[in-house]
């Protein structure tokens, strides 16, 4: 998804800006651009189709300014293109734009009435222009009056030679993050750019500007109401936005899954009552046992995780849970119940569909706490509290590690809920005991790589793939189908075994492979009895349960039955990994996605 990254100081903004560009490329994106006020009050203007490495390759040595502004882009309005690259310039103005302008045909018809040539086919281009057309006196006065003609989304940053060393940032629905430095600014659409300039940042509100000089900052509200902000520190060290030696971001945060469970369990597990302590819930025992249903909200694989936490706080709480793509509630006017817990789940705390979902659910005065992982983001900042992932950063678009730590959240969420229902001491220490052991069991499973892989790449060859589960089981066939196209581009598709025989029985042959999800639970007979169905058939079967051997069978350590989900994914992520290198893809930025994807 589209990256902002700004600068005003003494410094140079031209490598700060090329470099904070860099850190943004995980989220994905076709061209890239920048614009610095030159030391003579002029507009340097350099974008291009393309990665940032060539943009930065092209700069001519005399490209410097102290206040500048950069972009990635990923295209939404018009194509790929030099032309269609931020910054948009007008004048003076150089502007980079997050979002969608919805009335944008609107306005370029209106200024190409008004004599202005438009250059690119973007949404963005009308911005520059309805800045400097404005005779405001403030910088932040004309970015103010062309946001009040514009109806959609957006996180823009604005530099105008009229105002050498002032930057104005906005935010609607689209993340803005300001990053205080020692008589210098900064400002981004992500953390991820700011972290190795300054830990100090203020998150912006949807409707806020902000003023940037090298001394400070000023906020107010879109209709001009000052406002107050307090800094936050960021946490997180440098080195967690690197490689680490690692070959892709994907296979470090896989690696990453022990620490993380630990970090998402610290603190969390009360050995004297056998339950759960989660700080931010803000749910008192009272109001805990008056919930009389549990709805979780997210999208794509956030959402399966949604449904391991719904059979998990249904099994162990015993108080009915689901889970719905957050994408489909917010367009169905869903009827929102004052007993009802309505909890998003989100790693980036910024997925638009999610937050409209939080929203809606909040006008309707329904009860809404969030699973987040990125602190200080719009969801987590939206929700009537929540619990914090700490898996630390995530850079693979494909989501591994906060996957994991979102189903060991709603294990931890289900144990307190439960223990405040009718789960037993006994049963508590059980899941506790469980939860305790999971670090060193997914190690267990992260020693069998080297078989994954082989088995990945012999995979690799077929052009599709079905993955089956029963029940606890269904989650985790659908993330693991949900892992494979995403980063192999192999078809995968994901079915209640339960199902098979209803529909996609009719696909299976030699050359379709089944994934099936065999814990051994109370269900193992059913099971085997559909994987017989399918090996009658001549389909070939790769098993992901508790029983070996045989070169088709990943064996991993058995667990609590009600944690089954969280062991039995974790080989799914590897071999989605190991089939996308067999096929010599780009892992960390599959085709076509976004690590974040904040628009409509
Ligand atoms: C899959 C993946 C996406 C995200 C989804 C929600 O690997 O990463 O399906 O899970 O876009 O993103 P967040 O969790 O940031 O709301």
């Amino acid at each position: 998804m589209c990256g902002i990254v700004a600068y005003t100081g003494p410094r140079d903004a031209v490598p700060i800006l090329t470099e904070g560009l860099a850190r943004l490329e995980y989220r994905g994106y076709d061209s890239a651009g920048i614009a610095v006020v030159g030391r003579s009050e002029d507009l340097r203007v350099r974008k291009t189709e393309g990665r940032v490495a060539e943009l930065t390759a092209s700069l001519p040595a005399r490209f410097k300014g102290s206040t500048g502004i950069g972009h990635t882009r990923w295209a939404t309005h018009g194509e790929p293109s030099d032309e269609n690259a931020h910054p948009h310039v007008a004048g003076g103005v150089a502007v980079v734009h997050n979002g969608i302008i919805e009335n944008a045909d609107e306005l370029r018809a209106k200024l190409e009435a008004d004599g202005v040539v438009l250059t690119s086919e973007t949404d963005s281009e009308v911005l520059p222009h309805l800045i400097a057309r404005s005779s405001a006196e403030e910088l932040e006065d004309a970015v103010r009056e062309a946001l009040s003609q514009i109806v959609g989304t957006y996180g823009i940053a604005v530099v105008d030679t009229r105002h050498p060393g002032v930057l104005v940032v906005a935010r609607n629905g689209s993340p803005v993050v300001i990053g205080i430095g020692e008589k210098e600014m900064f400002a981004a659409s992500d953390v991820a750019a700011l972290v190795r300039y300054t830990r100090q940042v203020v998150h912006l509100d949807d409707g806020e500007l902000a003023t940037l000089r090298a001394d400070g900052f000023r906020t107010s509200t879109l209709d001009a109401r000052a406002t107050s902000k307090e800094p936050s520190v960021i946490e997180t060290e440098e080195a967690a936005y690197d490689a680490e030696g690692y070959t892709h971001f994907m296979r470090k945060e896989i690696h990453e899954q022990p620490a993380a469970v630990e970090r998402a369990l610290r603190g969390r597990l009360d050995g004297r009552f056998h339950t759960a302590h989660l700080g931010g819930l803000d749910l008192d025992p009272r109001e805990a046992r008056a919930i009389r249903r549990v709805k979780i909200l997210g999208c794509g694989s956030a959402y399966y995780a949604g449904q391991v936490g719904a059979q998990l706080i249904e099994e162990l709480a015993r108080i009915p849970a689901d889970a719905e793509p957050a994408s489909e509630f917010r367009y169905r006017n869903p009827v929102v119940e004052a007993d009802t817990l309505y909890i998003a789940v989100s790693q980036s705390g910024e997925t638009y569909d999610t937050l409209a979902a939080v929203q809606e659910l909040r006008r309707k005065g329904g009860r809404v706490l969030g699973v987040v992982n990125a602190v200080g983001s719009a969801i987590g900042r939206e929700c009537d509290g929540g619990v914090y992932l700490h898996a630390g950063p995530e850079i693979a678009v494909a989501s591994t590690k906060a996957w994991t730590s979102t189903a060991v959240v709603f294990a931890l969420l289900a144990l307190h809920l439960g223990r405040i229902h009718d789960l037993s001491p006994a049963d508590g220490r059980r899941i506790a005991d469980g939860l305790r052991a999971l670090p060193g069991q997914i190690e267990e499973i992260l020693r069998q790589e080297d078989r994954i892989a082989a088995l990945a790449g012999d995979l690799a060859r077929y052009r599709s793939m079905l993955f089956v589960g029963r029940v606890r089981g269904w989650p985790v066939a659908r993330e693991g189908a949900q892992k494979l196209k995403e980063v192999s581009y192999v078809h995968a598709e994901a079915y209640p075994a339960s199902e098979l025989k209803h529909g996609p029985l009719a696909l299976v042959n030699p050359d379709l492979p089944t994934v099936a999800i065999v814990p051994d639970d109370e269900l193992l007979d059913k099971n085997r009895s559909t994987l017989g169905e399918i090996r009658a058939r001549q389909g070939r079967v790769v098993t992901i349960g508790h029983r070996g051997p045989g070169e088709d069978a990943i064996v991993v350590p058995k667990s609590e039955p009600e944690l089954d989900a969280i062991l039995l994914t974790i080989p799914l992520q590897l071999l989605a990994y190991h089939a996308a290198v067999a096929l010599g893809h780009d892992v960390d930025k599959p085709r076509n996605l976004a690590k974040s994807v904040t628009v409509d």
